[in-house]
């Protein structure tokens, strides 16, 4: 008999024949919208799940499912993820890093130039045909060529918008858990100061932090006061990094000249005060979003589900083990 297995989110119908060949899947095609409740009576009897960043995989959830052995997330963070619980419990948990770099980083850029140069708000300038004739100071926003860059978090997505930064002539600061081995640092022409610093020096700052109790709220009210007053900050982490109420203030007030935001606190939800002020970008998390990449993130976690999960002789080892610790005692 093959093993069952949830997924939880609708994705790629050939992603769903390729688990279909090792497992008995349970999908959502659907896309019915399962709450915690409804999560944990689908995943009753399941051996594994295909989750993507915002189910929650808890200590609750872990305890009432005995039978579970993988979780395995579409996405390179896994805050979602209760990883000290599933180790405990002997679960292997994995998730898609490196394949949405790229994609991640060119999105990162286009926020950042978006926010920088104005662009959202000048096409609803444009639409509410408010465009009636040219002036020297219309819509002006910041230089991003020649600027200096900060960035915070200095992980794959990091090093993927410092190569960026190479091309626009930029001086890149970074500030990390960890300093860089020198020949990275040189290689991607990138000094290491302290957040202070960052936050003091950068016209543009970049978060690529993930996201947990450490990093919460890492941008609040103090931070943006750092921050030079004609300076962006782009989020392309996690909600919850950024003091969203503090940061809607600080654009009201111009503290800061604008923000580029792609994750939020509480997402979908969105803080109102930063639905109503003109200097913010705002997308729905989107970073990772192109074909190719989405299809790559549910290609590797099918395969992570597979191979967690010893389905069949071709399994191998999954690739992206978040909890490498569980290998020798898994359930
Ligand atoms: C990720 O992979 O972590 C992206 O934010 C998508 O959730």
């Amino acid at each position: 008999m093959k093993p069952s297995v949830l997924v939880t989110r609708a994705i790629f119908p050939d992603v769903i024949e390729h688990l279909a060949r090792h497992f008995d899947v349970d999908d959502n095609q659907q896309d019915a919208v399962l709450d915690a409740d409804a999560l944990k009576a689908r995943l009753a009897g399941k051996a594994g799940v295909l989750t993507n960043a915002a189910d929650r995989v808890d200590a609750g959830l872990i305890a009432a499912l005995p039978g579970l052995r993988a979780v395995c997330n579409m996405a390179v963070g896994y805050n979602n993820l209760d990883i000290p619980a599933l180790t405990a419990a002997g679960i292997v948990a994995t998730n898609t890093p490196d394949v949405l770099t790229e994609t991640t980083a060119d999105f990162g850029w286009a926020l950042l130039m978006a926010t920088a140069r104005r662009v959202t708000e000048s096409e609803h300038y444009l639409r509410d045909g408010r465009w009636q004739r040219w002036s020297y100071d219309m819509l002006v926003g910041m230089d991003v060529y020649g600027s200096t860059l900060g960035i915070l978090g200095m992980g794959r997505i990091g090093q993927a918008l410092a190569r960026r930064a190479a091309g626009f002539g930029m001086t890149v600061l970074y500030h990390n858990r960890s300093r860089l081995p020198e020949s990275t640092e040189q290689a991607l022409n990138a000094r290491y100061v302290s957040k202070d610093e960052l936050l003091q020096q950068s016209d543009h700052v970049v978060l690529v932090l993930p996201y947990g109790p450490q990093s919460h709220h890492v941008i609040g009210a103090a931070e943006l006061n750092q921050m030079k007053p004609t300076a962006t900050l782009i989020n392309l982490a996690r909600g919850g990094i950024v003091d969203d109420a503090a940061l809607a203030q600080a654009l009201k007030t111009r503290r800061i000249f604008a923000a580029g935001l792609d994750v939020f606190e509480g997402e979908p939800d969105v803080h109102p005060g930063l639905l109503t002020v003109p200097n913010v970008v705002l997308t729905p998390h989107i970073a990772s979003a192109s074909e190719k990449t989405r299809r790559a993130m549910a290609m590797l976690a099918a395969d992570n589900l597979i191979a967690a999960l010893d389905a069949g002789p071709d399994a191998g080892h999954p690739q992206s083990v978040i909890n490498p610790a569980v290998m020798g005692h898994r359930r």
